[in-house]
């Protein structure tokens, strides 16, 4: 920042800062002629009038003065400013445009800010009051109160889940939720023409049928291919879980919703077994759902697990006993689940050799957030997590 030459200073007295005593016609006077337009000169030409700007407005008291002040500086014809703009922008070579303009605007936004003061000061405190038209704001009003904003159920969730494996030594893990057909699909042993790949369940981005199919993108449809690219990242042993948003082109009910939430978990070292897979997820739900939670699993099916099953929870409702949430069957189904199938390594084998199915093994898992909120908040429709009601997310805060 340039430091105003003390010889602009008394220019701004020789100008006559004389304030409201002076008479329009005879301030109109005393915008000089420039005759100098390198860098200094226009500082010290500007740094002048906004010197004399400050020092009318400090100055000022009532109404009248103000309007005046406003057109003294502001008038549309015969403002100081306009006569600056006019008078020493036509005067200026095209060179020093640039600069002179630059300067104009800042003393404009100061001409302006030293009005907005003056009127905040009128509106404020009683005129002729020097000493209160100052003081703009009146401390005795209410203030304004502002809502504390909380966690989401959805994201409340989400993390209990993740801590839940935080503390068996996993770490997280995020990937991107525009996804290429290799990651989402491919990699995780979807064979060609796979129903899940068929454009009922995907959502797929338009225009680009000229990309081989394993570049195309789409809204990824589960949060499995972030096992690959954690896979691809680093070597065996792996333990991580993968919070995020997935997309279907599902209908939506009062238990689906086409956008929503999962958390992957992936574990990778040398003899993970399934009896690994069971004594964790059986812990992990008790630690989520209470200690006299039972779990069961189901064969299933997923092409990127073999074997695979489908983890059961006894009904946190009725205890097992059988009630219209389990359908009278003790039995709530809760996530999917497996042992990694070798043709889902061999795929990571080709960035990291280290994943060798003769070597290594692993267990997967894949829940949804919304579905294990639902369970633990009593809430029934999927749609109150998305329908930004006060009235609805204020009862979890
Ligand atoms: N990705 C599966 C789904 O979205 C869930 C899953 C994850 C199943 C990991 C097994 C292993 O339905």
């Amino acid at each position: 920042m340039r430091v105003t030459p003390p010889d602009a200073i008394t220019r701004v007295r020789r100008l006559g800062g004389g304030g409201l005593s002076c008479c329009l016609r005879m301030m109109m006077e005393e915008i000089p002629n420039l005759t100098a337009f390198d860098e200094d000169a226009l500082d010290v030409a500007f740094a002048a009038l906004a010197l004399q700007a400050r020092e009318e407005a400090a100055a000022l008291s009532g109404e009248e003065a103000v309007e005046a002040f406003r057109l003294q500086w502001l008038g549309r014809k015969q403002g100081r400013l306009n006569e600056v703009s006019g008078r020493w922008m036509k005067a200026a070579p095209p060179e020093a445009k640039k600069a002179l303009g630059l300067r104009f605007n800042a003393l404009k936004a100061v001409v302006e800010a030293l009005l907005g003061a003056a009127l905040g000061a009128g509106l404020n405190a009683s005129w002729g009051d020097a000493a209160l038209a100052g003081e703009a704001i009146d401390i005795t009003l209410p203030g304004t109160r502002r809502l504390t904003g909380a966690e989401h159920l959805i994201t409340r969730t989400t993390n209990e889940i993740v801590s839940v494996f935080a503390a068996l030594g996993y770490s997280v893990g995020v990937g991107p939720e525009v996804e290429t057909d290799y990651y989402n699909f491919e990699c995780m042993n979807f064979p060609p023409g796979h129903p899940a790949r068929d454009t009922q369940d995907t959502l797929v981005i338009a225009n680009q049928e000229r990309r081989p199919q394993r570049d195309r993108l789409l809204l990824r449809t589960h949060t499995s291919p972030v096992q690959m690219r954690t896979m691809e990242s680093q070597p065996p042993p792996v333990r991580i879980v993968i919070p995020g948003k997935v997309h279907r082109n599902d209908a939506d009910d009062a238990t689906h919703s086409s956008t929503f939430h999962q958390v992957e978990g992936l574990c990778v070292d040398t003899n993970i077994t399934f009896s690994d897979l069971k004594g964790t997820l059986d812990y992990a739900m008790k630690a989520l759902f209470g200690s006299a939670v039972k779990t069961r699993f189901f064969p299933s099916f997923f092409p990127f697990t073999e074997p695979s099953a489908d983890l059961q929870i006894s009904c946190i409702f009725c205890g097992g006993k059988g009630c219209r949430k389990c359908k009278q069957s003790g039995w709530i189904e809760l996530l999917g689940c497996g042992m990694v199938d070798p043709a889902v390594f061999a795929f990571a084998a080709e960035r990291q050799p280290a994943y060798d199915p003769k070597k290594i093994s692993g267990f997967a898992f894949g829940m949804g957030s919304e579905r294990i909120a639902m369970m633990k908040y009593g809430i029934s429709e999927i749609g109150q997590f998305y329908a930004e009601d006060m009235r609805f997310l204020g009862q979890f805060v």
